[in-house]
């Protein structure tokens, strides 16, 4: 089965392809990306793209993962990407977004987690879904606050970016949660 397209308000989520490669190069090469995210390399060097964007087609037929590229509905443009790592003996999966800089702050990322949550409970059937930010990048945190995740818990220095230690904070919502 392929990755679904799902549509929104205002974007397509839909699978990437190679054509997205330069796009994703140039968005996720922003320092401000790489910089509160746990694995976004920096430097963003050519073929990085594409070579992840590789993975995606075999992630989700193994039912390990769905990455889906969000592009805005009238214009097709693409904006970022959003996806689910997905551990099937425990029924969970972890979120994960990033949106271009020039489009934080309108809600973007927030309608785009909203419908993976639904794709994550309704379609795949999972029973958890959780996310994670660092202390530092409270937008991060919004948005899983806006999508009705609760907070779990801070990891006091759990992860090392950029030589130093961060604090990460963990968000979850269960099905039975998210079905109210
Ligand atoms: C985190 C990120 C995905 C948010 O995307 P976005 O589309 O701007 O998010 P939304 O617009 O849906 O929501 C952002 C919320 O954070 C709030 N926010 C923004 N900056 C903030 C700050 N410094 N402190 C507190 N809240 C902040 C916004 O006001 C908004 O909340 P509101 O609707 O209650 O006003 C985006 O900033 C990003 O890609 N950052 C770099 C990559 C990254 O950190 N990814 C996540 C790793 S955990």
């Amino acid at each position: 089965m392929p990755i679904p397209t799902i549509t929104t308000e205002r974007l397509i989520l839909r699978a990437f392809t190679l054509n997205d490669a330069r796009r994703v190069q140039e968005l996720a090469g922003a320092f401000e990306i790489a910089d509160t995210t746990g694995h976004m390399p920096h430097p963003y060097q050519d073929g990085m793209a594409e070579e992840w964007i590789g993975t995606h087609a075999d992630d989700f037929e193994r039912g390990e993962g769905a990455t889906f590229a969000i592009t805005l509905r009238p214009t097709g443009e693409l904006i970022g990407a959003i996806g689910l790592t997905i551990h099937a003996p425990n029924q969970r999966a972890e979120l994960g977004y990033w949106l271009g800089v020039p489009y934080w702050n309108c809600g973007y990322t927030t309608e785009a987690a909203r419908a993976v949550l639904q794709f994550a409970f309704a379609q795949l059937n999972l029973n958890r879904v959780y996310a994670t930010h660092f202390v530092r990048n409270p937008a991060s945190g919004r948005v899983m606050q806006k999508i009705g995740m609760q907070c779990e818990g801070t990891l006091r220095e759990h992860f090392v970016r950029w030589q130093k230690p961060e604090d990460l904070v963990y968000y979850g919502i269960l099905k039975k949660e998210w079905a109210k």
